[in-house]
């Protein structure tokens, strides 16, 4: 029976994510902002099987409270084999560039928060010598775009955060794996038009737990965005930077 940790639960990739751990009986403990969201996810859990469900309720702003939070969760489930991160906002760029404290924040919530997290998850993974750490980053992190390259940037923060650290914590038998959604269908990119680079949460998270279990480092969800993003990054700056994208 495996015991996972999610943070950001609410968000709609992690909850599919959850369901396919509750089929398998698993321990989940469930981190987000929203509690009254949460309670509504327990309940699914639980039907579908989830051994146990357990919520709590943050703000990944409130830095101070990181390491309570890692440490009561690693505590009650007593050894965690997979710990996931999902929670994140995607900025306006617009409003970004005309306001720092913005800026400010959403680097906040979409990189230092996912930082500080980390730092005191991986100190309790490699204390138990085994496990998973996975973030949902984004291949917004692969090249600094116009459109969003705040969002980006924090992206772009956190996955070379977790290239470090699974240099160091594979020693310890524990991997780390970064997956880069492309176009994901939830409430995030809820005005977006959809087009046919678009999938739905399911299909990522069917990615997530398959490359879980393969202990991958990096994937791309779904595969064919890594070649996208390989031709993006080829894109000369003297071209790049006369293109909108
Ligand atoms: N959708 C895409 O196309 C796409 C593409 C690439 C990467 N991603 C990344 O995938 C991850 C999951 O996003 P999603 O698409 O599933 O979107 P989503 O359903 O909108 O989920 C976003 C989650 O982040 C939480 N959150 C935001 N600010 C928070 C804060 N300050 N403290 C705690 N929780 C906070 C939200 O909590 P509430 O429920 O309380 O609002 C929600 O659970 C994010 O990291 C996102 O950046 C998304």
């Amino acid at each position: 029976m495996q015991n996972i940790i999610i943070i950001g639960a609410t968000s709609a990739m992690a909850k599919e994510v959850a369901k396919l751990y509750a089929i398998e009986k698993a321990n989940l403990y469930l981190i987000a902002r929203d509690s009254s969201k949460l309670d509504t996810i327990k309940q699914d859990l639980t039907v579908r099987g989830a051994n146990t469900v357990h919520t709590v309720q943050f703000d990944a702003n409130q830095f101070d409270s990181h390491q309570v939070l890692i440490e009561e969760a690693f505590d009650a489930l007593g050894r965690v084999d997979a710990l996931l991160v999902a929670h994140g906002s995607l900025p306006n760029q617009e409003l970004c560039q005309t306001d720092s404290m913005k800026v400010i924040e959403e680097l906040n919530t979409n990189g230092v928060s996912v930082i500080s997290l980390l730092t005191h998850a991986a100190t309790k993974m490699e204390q138990q010598k085994s496990g998973n750490i996975t973030v949902i980053t984004s291949v917004a992190g692969d090249r600094g775009r116009q459109s969003n390259y705040v969002y980006g940037a924090a992206k772009g923060m956190v996955s070379t955060f977790l290239q470090g650290l699974a240099q160091k914590i594979s020693k310890s038998g524990v991997h780390v794996l970064d997956i880069k959604p492309g176009f994901v269908d939830t409430p995030m990119t809820a005005e977006f038009d959809k087009g046919v680079l678009w999938v739905k949460p399911e299909k990522v998270a069917e990615i997530i737990k398959n490359r879980i279990e393969k202990r991958s480092s990096v994937s791309y969800a779904p595969g064919f965005w890594s070649l996208i993003m390989f031709v993006i990054k080829l894109i000369p700056k003297i071209v790049f930077n006369r293109i909108k994208l």
